[in-house]
């Protein structure tokens, strides 16, 4: 008997990145899964993929900035597989400018796919759960950028910023429900959402600690941690996955 059997878990974001790798760690844990993205064809194959080790999973298309998408991502969730015992809130994007830049537009569209889409797999899945009475977790995914300001990134650092508030207002108001709400805030992952360029990822680890990217399966460890009944004391915090970067002043910034 492994730790996740028996539990139905949607993951936005998760044919990609620390998503994907989510996705990996929790069916190792016997957990069913939902994988939910845009980018359908990738998440089919990651169903494929894991319907070959025996393991339950379905793709499901969806655009989480669109909340009657996610509402109907979670009824046909729980109309598959007859529960909902968590979310994983993960999808997003980046969408660097400068301040002045940053027209309305470009700040809307990261408002709406990192920060609604957030709120959107809070509520309809708090709701369902409530309605099950089932006592069921939502992790989310901030960012450093949730806390530190980064050039470029206004749009993205509201957006992470207001999922680490909506991580502890949550938590707060479903706790009576047994409902945890939680957050991981990611340090530089080493994933699509930072392009192709060697030496400028080879940057973003340097900022690190330790001087090195971190990989998507060592975020992914953290939110499979945070699933688990072994965090079950673990509630409104937003646990940094970032190999101390927002303890410490880096030279180059
Ligand atoms: P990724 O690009 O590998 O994965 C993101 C996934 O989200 C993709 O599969 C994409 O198709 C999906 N997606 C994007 N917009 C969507 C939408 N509107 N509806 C449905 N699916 C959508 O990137 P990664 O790094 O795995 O990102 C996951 C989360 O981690 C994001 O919220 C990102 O902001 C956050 N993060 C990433 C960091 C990094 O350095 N990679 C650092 C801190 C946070």
């Amino acid at each position: 008997m492994t730790t996740m059997n028996g539990k139905v878990i949607i993951i936005t974001g998760g044919a990609s990145g620390i998503g994907k790798q989510t996705a990996l760690k929790l069916a190792v844990e016997g957990a069913t899964l939902v994988i939910a993205d845009y980018n359908d064809a990738a998440a089919q194959q990651l169903v494929t993929d894991l319907e070959s080790s025996n393991v339950t999973a379905a793709a499901y298309r969806v655009d989480v900035s669109k909340g009657d998408e996610v509402k109907a991502l979670i009824d046909w969730t729980v109309q598959k597989y007859g529960t909902l015992s968590g979310i994983f809130n993960n999808a997003g994007i980046g969408l660097v400018k400068p301040f002045l830049e940053m027209d309305p537009a470009s700040y809307h569209r990261v408002i709406d796919v990192d920060q609604h889409s957030v709120y959107y797999g809070m509520y309809y899945a708090a709701r369902k759960m409530v309605e099950l009475g089932v006592a069921g977790t939502i992790v989310n995914t901030a960012s450093i950028y949730g806390t530190m300001a980064a050039i470029g990134s206004f749009n993205y650092n509201a957006a992470k910023a207001a999922v680490v508030m909506m991580t502890k207002s949550g938590a707060l108001e479903l706790a009576e429900h047994n409902i945890r709400v939680v957050a991981v805030a990611p340090g530089f992952i080493n994933t699509p959402i930072l392009g192709n360029d060697d030496s400028f990822k080879n940057h973003l680890g340097s900022l690190h600690m330790r001087g090195r990217i971190i990989q998507p399966e060592q975020v992914a460890n953290v939110v499979a941690f945070l699933f688990s009944d072994a965090a079950s004391a673990i509630n409104g915090q937003t646990i940094p996955v970032d190999d101390g970067y927002l303890s410490f002043k880096t030279k180059q910034g």
